[in-house]
């Protein structure tokens, strides 16, 4: 399996040639802040809290760090002052959707995030798309999924999908940010089962 050299804040780092630069920070130490990634799961790079500095051949742009590959040479830096603004506001916005989400309270605090500086409409989901990958990538399910476009997009749970086979798994809670997985299971469950059913 061939390798690469390249730096990450300026330490020197070997990582594998496939890997992505959130696979060579991790594999490193150095933490890189997501929201959509999970080892298991393809790379999505949905929420773009990965987001950092890249450096190659005198070019320097910022990149989502978890579709990015690794490559010789490549200088990434994890915290800049623009990186960490870009999280700021990402973070910002997101905590319009879902405030109580105890991992966006944490990188509030990390990154100085204004709670409010967004109105707030709470959906208390943040599209990070976790649910809906694990259940088709990881179970081979397809019980919740995507519904609607645009602002109206939102993950739905499928009654009678969801009816047959989530009673005995309901992974996808353990992996969901916010706990709004849970939330719109137990509606799809009240819609498939007005009279109750297995708990
Ligand atoms: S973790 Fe990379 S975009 Fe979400």
């Amino acid at each position: 399996m061939s390798e690469v050299t390249l730096t990450i804040n300026d330490r020197e780092v070997t990582a594998e040639a496939a890997m992505s630069v959130l696979e060579a920070a991790r594999q490193a130490g150095i933490p890189i802040p997501t929201l959509c990634h999970h080892d298991r799961l393809e790379a999505y790079g949905g929420c773009r809290l990965c987001i950092v500095e890249v450096e190659s051949r005198g070019k320097i742009n910022h990149v989502v760090s978890c579709t990015y590959p690794v490559e010789q040479g490549l200088a990434v830096r994890t915290r800049t002052e623009t990186v960490d603004r870009i999280r700021r506001v990402l973070v910002e916005e997101l905590m319009a959707h879902a405030p109580d989400s105890p991992e966006l309270k944490a990188l509030a605090e990390e990154y100085g995030a204004d709670r409010n500086r967004f109105g707030k409409e709470p959906i208390f989901c943040v599209m990070c798309g976790l649910c809906v990958r694990y259940c088709a990538e990881i179970k081979g399910e397809h019980a919740v999924g995507f519904i609607e476009n645009g602002p109206r997009r939102e993950i739905s749970f499928i009654p009678e999908r969801a009816a047959e086979v989530c009673w005995d798994c309901q992974e996808c809670f353990t992996v969901c940010p916010t706990s709004y997985a849970q939330a719109a299971y137990l509606l799809a469950k009240g819609l498939a089962f007005p009279d109750g059913g297995r708990s």
